[in-house]
């Protein structure tokens, strides 16, 4: 469920019209709204209702500070994977003991920015970063509160760039290995062992495989209290997926019946790392068609956004829903290739599109609030969009349209 829909033919978010925020802040834009990310927030943390618990809404999927400022206000968490993500959410208001810090790769100079913000938890990920942390940790006279990422190798069922539980990925230590670490972590003086995550991939549209990660992790713990190692949280990850075109993705309900089910009679606090099922569909990207092109084979709507603006297409040949606007009677629909101006092949954001639609319309892509942003570049000397947070009534910018010195920034000629 989501707040952007149609009135008569014409798209709203929340209260306001799309075509009137395009008319007033220009396109491509993102535009966002607080009520759906307030919506799903809400459904994860009512969800987890009776069990000790934090929803940490995973950073990387929507990182704009009004995004993080509205989900901080709800009393929510953080999952951050690095030092910037860390100053996003200590800049937008959030409250550092609740931010977990994972991520294979941290520097030293994150883990002392972390430990310095007094954060809740880090998620290790291998020996080398426990050895680093322990160290750092020591030489600041503090012990870092840890939990290892297991990888509990379950396969997540879910497209290969996207899934992170299995043997072969680069992420967390094997759930075989894990207990001997656990053991030494024990025993390190700048470590505090805390607790266990797990994260086994993104974009899941079943819970079984979450289960039997779970079932493996709850196994770990046991063999750990039998060493006397007992842990005070446990760390489910994210990953539930969102629709994008007819899928039926589990809800933060299901999931939170199934996991409480499992953990009952256990005193361990209950952490989750959502980021696409709250910020998906919480977010759309409009944008303006440029022209039509016919060619012998594919007809072709040249929109004004491109992949350096939405990845996911070209990354992951992602299904996103595109939708007009304003609806139009007055022209044939047609198929059409929705392309940007990006000199690349891959630069498509919808293929084989029925659409009605003529130069100078609005389209907007549906489910582009999670890892949409965010992954946008500058390639080809694209300023980025605009986005913009709509609330009831009212419209905020809450990241101006860039400007070429915006682009150029930092850089220079020769002397
Ligand atoms: N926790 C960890 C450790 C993660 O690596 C991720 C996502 C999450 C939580 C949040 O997962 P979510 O609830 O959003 O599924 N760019 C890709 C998605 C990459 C996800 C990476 N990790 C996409 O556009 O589909």
């Amino acid at each position: 469920m989501d707040h952007f829909e149609s009135r008569d033919g014409a798209l709203y978010a929340e209260n306001v019209s799309v075509a009137e925020i395009a008319r007033r802040y220009g396109t491509p834009c993102y535009v966002y709204s607080r009520a759906t990310l307030e919506r799903h927030y809400r459904a994860f943390d009512e969800a987890l209702a009776g069990v000790d618990h934090q929803v940490c809404y995973a950073v990387k999927a929507n990182s704009n500070l009004a995004v993080l400022d509205v989900l901080a206000r709800l009393g929510a968490g953080f999952d951050i994977v690095s030092g910037g993500e860390l100053a996003r959410v200590l800049a937008a208001g959030g409250d550092p003991r609740k931010v977990v810090f994972s991520g294979v790769g941290k520097t030293e100079e994150e883990m002392r920015a972390a430990l310095a913000a007094g954060i809740f938890c880090f998620n290790v990920e291998s020996a080398f970063e426990l050895e680093r942390l322990d160290a750092i940790a020591r030489s600041l006279g503090t012990r870092a509160p840890i939990a290892l990422r297991v990888n509990p190798d379950v396969d997540a069922k879910t497209h290969p760039y996207i899934s992170t539980g299995l043997k072969q990925n680069k992420f967390g230590v094997d759930i075989a290995t894990a207990e001997a670490l656990y053991a030494q972590a024990a025993g390190m003086a700048g470590i505090d062992v805390a607790g266990v995550a797990s994260h086994i991939g993104s974009q899941l549209l079943d819970i079984t495989p979450l289960l039997d990660a779970l079932d493996r992790v709850l196994a770990l713990i046991e063999r750990l209290a039998a060493r006397g190692i007992v842990l005070r949280h446990i760390d489910c990850g994210g990953g539930l997926g969102v629709r994008y075109r007819d899928e039926n993705p589990p809800t933060p309900r299901d999931w939170a019946v199934a996991i409480k089910a499992k953990l009952a009679g256990r005193s361990l606090r209950v952490l989750a790392e959502p980021g696409r099922a709250i910020a998906g569909n919480a977010g759309i990207l409009v944008t303006r068609v440029l022209g039509i092109k016919r060619g012998e084979e594919k007809s072709f709507a040249i929109v004004d956004a491109a992949m350096n603006d939405l990845l996911r297409p070209t990354l992951y040949q992602a299904w996103m829903d595109i939708v007009p606007v304003q609806a139009r009677s007055d022209v044939a629909a047609r198929v059409y290739d929705v392309v940007g101006p990006v000199c690349e092949t891959g630069d498509w954001l919808g293929k084989d599109r029925k659409l009605a639609i003529a130069a100078g319309d609005l389209l907007a892509v549906r489910t582009a609030g999670a890892y949409g942003f965010v992954m946008a570049s500058n390639y080809n000397t694209r300023a980025r969009a605009a986005e913009l947070m709509v609330d009831g009534d009212t419209v905020h910018v809450v990241r101006a349209r860039e400007t070429f010195a915006d682009l150029v920034r930092g850089e220079s000629t020769l002397p």
